[in-house]
């Protein structure tokens, strides 16, 4: 791999051993994805994925206890995903227990952590740190060092910076030594698309559906979706929202880290179908293949039939257009029903930063009039010990239904079973 003089110099020490040491896990790191440079990172901030505050962890914890005294800190500032608590969220007494003495209980040590090596600030706990509250939004062909595998679709895709989709650590140590090893989706040749999505749907397909069924389908390679355009319009807030959630699905139901639509991201704007490699297999997702992916989703209750104790909605956590949508959506479902509040125990997550920004609008008021709460956190965290999972949990998220136990409807279920109970 080719290094600059100065990338050289830190590999020998010229910044510490701590730094060095860094250096040469990137240059490895790198080498087995044949790299051809280390390239400069050029976002205005970074994002992290470290721990969580997950008691388990304690060789990060140490690392980046030694990154801190040994001042090999980030240069630049970051955001951090989600917090794993919060008291408003329902939970039992065990659950509790266990939250904060055995899974949390290094969350403040964690957070004091992350204040020293930079957090953007003290709130900057989001997977969507790229919303315009939250302000951590990358340019067009920055180059990035992150790992939250939604936010790095999300800016691939919809921004065009360039992201890999790194682990935690290396997300890490990519932002602490500001340099990045340049391969894949770093590359223009590595943001071609091998797979053609041609969606031919009657109606505007479901977008955690549609995203469960390319990333299943194309798995980490890079589709160019066809026919979306035609149900999404122009990239506004709502094609953002749909793009942000189809995303996340592509990420966690397969492995894409980028996906051009036609006509909407920027990419594909510019450069239309010279983003297609000439051998590009072709998928066709019309309403028979979507309804497929959906009966193929196992239920993993133990009581298939048990009636949902909580519900999720906002992984990746909503936007403030999302918010108010779904504000105005729960009131007419509970109006139709007949209802004063929902029926099943539900939580809304979203960023501090959007959650602050939507508490200033009349909607806030009107959303906890529902029942809803709103809350900051992971749902993933939430569910993700032996306790949770066996509590009948219902979300719209694909990536929450396939990391935990969580069972997965579409929105209007979901709108049906918490304003008026089944659907
Ligand atoms: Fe975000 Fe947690 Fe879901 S980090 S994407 S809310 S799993």
């Amino acid at each position: 791999m080719l290094l600059t003089q100065e990338q050289q110099e830190i590999l020998n020490g010229s910044r510490g051993e701590t730094m060095a040491k860094v250096m040469e896990t990137l240059v490895r790191y790198g080498e087995l994805y044949d790299a051809d440079a280390m390239i400069p990172v050029t976002g205005k901030y970074n994002h992290l994925v470290t721990s969580f505050g997950l008691k388990a962890l304690t060789p990060v914890y140490e690392l980046m206890d030694q990154l801190i005294a040994e001042g090999a800190v980030s240069g630049t500032k970051f955001s951090a995903d989600p917090r794993p608590l919060d008291k408003n969220v329902p939970s039992s007494f065990l659950q509790n227990i266990i939250f904060n003495h055995f899974m949390y209980s290094k969350q403040d040590f964690y957070e004091d952590q992350l204040q020293k090596l930079g957090l953007m600030e003290k709130d900057a706990f989001t997977c969507t740190c790229y919303m315009d509250e939250v302000g951590n939004t990358p340019g067009k062909g920055d180059i990035l060092s992150w790992s939250e595998s939604s936010a790095v679709v999300y800016a691939n895709s919809v921004l065009a910076a360039r992201c890999n989709r790194n682990s935690g650590i290396i997300d890490l140590m990519g932002a602490i030594c500001g340099f990045v090893p340049r391969f894949g989706l770093l590359t223009d040749e590595g943001r071609k698309a091998k797979w053609i999505v041609e969606v031919r749907t009657t109606k505007k397909p479901e977008a955690q559906l549609l995203g469960s069924a390319i990333g299943m389908k194309v798995m980490e390679d890079v589709p160019y979706i066809k026919g979306l355009d035609k149900w999404l319009g122009s990239l506004d807030d709502d094609a953002k929202a749909y793009l942000k959630d189809m995303g996340a699905a592509t990420a966690s139901n397969g492995a894409v880290g980028l996906y051009h639509v036609a006509g909407i991201t920027p990419e594909a704007v510019e450069q239309g179908e010279d983003l297609i490699l000439p051998d590009a297999q072709v998928y066709v997702i019309d309403d028979a293949e979507l309804k497929r992916v959906y009966d193929s989703y196992p239920v993993i209750w133990k009581n298939k039939e048990a009636t949902p104790k909580l519900c999720f909605m906002g992984c990746p956590h909503m936007s403030l257009h999302q918010l108010i949508d779904w504000t105005e959506r729960v009131e007419q479902g509970l109006k139709a029903a007949g209802n004063k509040k929902v029926v099943i125990p539900t939580v809304f997550t979203a960023a501090p930063a959007v959650i602050e920004k939507f508490n200033a609008t009349p909607y806030a008021a009107r959303l906890k009039e529902t029942g809803v709460i709103l809350s900051y956190i992971c749902p993933l965290m939430y569910m993700n010990n032996p306790l949770s999972a066996k509590m009948p949990v219902i979300t719209s998220s694909n990536k929450l239904r396939t990391y935990t136990s969580a069972r997965y409807y579409t929105d209007d279920e979901i709108l049906a079973q918490i304003t008026k109970g089944g659907n």
